[in-house]
């Protein structure tokens, strides 16, 4: 797409050609990326400790998986700013496997199985399946005295941190713990997520590189969907912000209905998560997250890859089909038939590519 704001240029104009140059234009990304759109997260609490439960009669204590996997119920704690803080984590983990990559995702809800996830696929692949309801983090609405939203100030500057960011900040925590579990391959973490999820993972992952992989999928407005050119009646910041004001910081508003006047388009938030492997899905019945703006997107984000002597993403000529997935890059894409889910065709996309660039 024309007339995106440039990403390998610093905001004096100068051309970002090395990769040291990009480990500081990505600062200034970041800044923008805080102060227009998701808001000021806070430095990770250097406290946090993960504790796991006994299992509670029920679901839990059964067998899982064909005796393959073990459940863990975790719970994670820390010091935030302005007190104690806790929430609740499910851990599958591979029986076979002394170290298992994990899969972390962010879902709507909590509990052990879930529509989203097919668990027993998951681990007979090898992965560990972390998984964090993130209304146990703060509630989806406009409460900021909710859960972890009450426990940091807020500043009222227009730029204090929205729920999205506040959700990928809790996953972030949560890997603060898991990076020093035995039977986790802690070099091997995707952060995950689905819709309003997935673009609180890609928020998650642009701050935090420890994620060496990233799926968002069906992420859309805000997420991997560019917000310039939208096609149809996909969603705009316009919408967006209308109906979700609170995922996002107040400044963002300003943009509603004048997209073109963004700081930033989303290739910038994407191109944070390089080195990494970065993994988009879209559904083809989902026009809401505007697909062809979702690979785009990741066309635009090749250039930082390639500073790092990386593939980009390997798309075809024009937008990709429906069942089309192209895998061969750091990025990859596929726009899986059907409509806005996280559903086993995504999931098999996503292990296959990991497993192509498991370290
Ligand atoms: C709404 C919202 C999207 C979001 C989706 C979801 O449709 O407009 O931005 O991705 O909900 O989270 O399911």
């Amino acid at each position: 797409m024309d007339c995106l704001p440039e990403l390998m240029r610093f905001n004096n104009g100068s051309p970002v050609t090395c990769v040291r140059d990009w480990e500081e234009r990505r600062k200034e990304i970041l800044e923008i990326l805080e102060k227009e759109a998701y808001g000021r997260v806070p430095d990770l609490p250097g406290d946090v400790k993960g504790e796991i439960l006994p299992k509670r009669p029920g679901i839990e204590s059964m067998p899982c998986c064909s005796g393959h996997a073990e459940l863990l119920r975790i719970s994670i704690s820390f010091t935030a700013e302005l007190g104690p803080f806790s929430f609740p984590l499910y851990l599958f983990r591979p029986l076979k496997k002394e170290k298992a990559p994990l899969i972390l995702l962010l879902n709507f809800r909590g509990g052990a199985y879930d529509q989203y996830y097919p668990v027993e696929e998951i681990i007979d692949h090898g992965f560990a399946l972390g998984i964090i309801c993130y209304e146990d983090i703060t509630k989806d609405d406009g409460d900021f005295t909710d859960g972890l939203a009450g426990l940091y100030t807020r500043r009222d500057d227009g730029t204090d941190w929205g729920k999205l960011a506040m959700w990928g900040f809790a996953a972030r925590c949560a890997m603060n713990y898991l990076e020093t579990l035995p039977f986790i391959d802690a070099d091997n973490v995707c952060i995950a997520g689905h819709s309003r999820l997935g673009k609180a993972a890609l928020t998650a992952a642009a701050m935090d590189r420890r994620f060496r992989f990233t799926a968002s999928n069906d992420s859309g407005s805000m997420g991997a969907s560019l917000e310039r050119g939208k096609h149809g009646n996909a969603e705009t910041v316009e919408a967006i912000t209308r109906t979700f004001p609170y995922w996002f910081c107040d400044n963002l508003r300003k943009y509603a209905g004048r997209p073109e006047e963004l700081p930033f388009d989303q290739h910038f938030l994407l191109a944070l998560v390089a080195p990494g492997y970065l993994m988009v899905g879209s559904a083809s019945g989902d026009l809401w997250a505007d697909p062809v703006n979702e690979e785009e997107c990741c066309r635009a984000v090749s250039p930082v890859w390639e500073l790092y002597g990386m593939a980009g993403y390997r798309g075809g000529e024009g937008p990709c089909e429906t069942d089309g997935n192209y895998a061969e890059g750091s990025v990859a894409y596929h726009k899986r038939d059907g409509i806005h889910f996280l559903g086993r065709g995504d999931w098999l996309c996503y292990m296959d590519f990991m497993e192509k660039h498991l370290k």
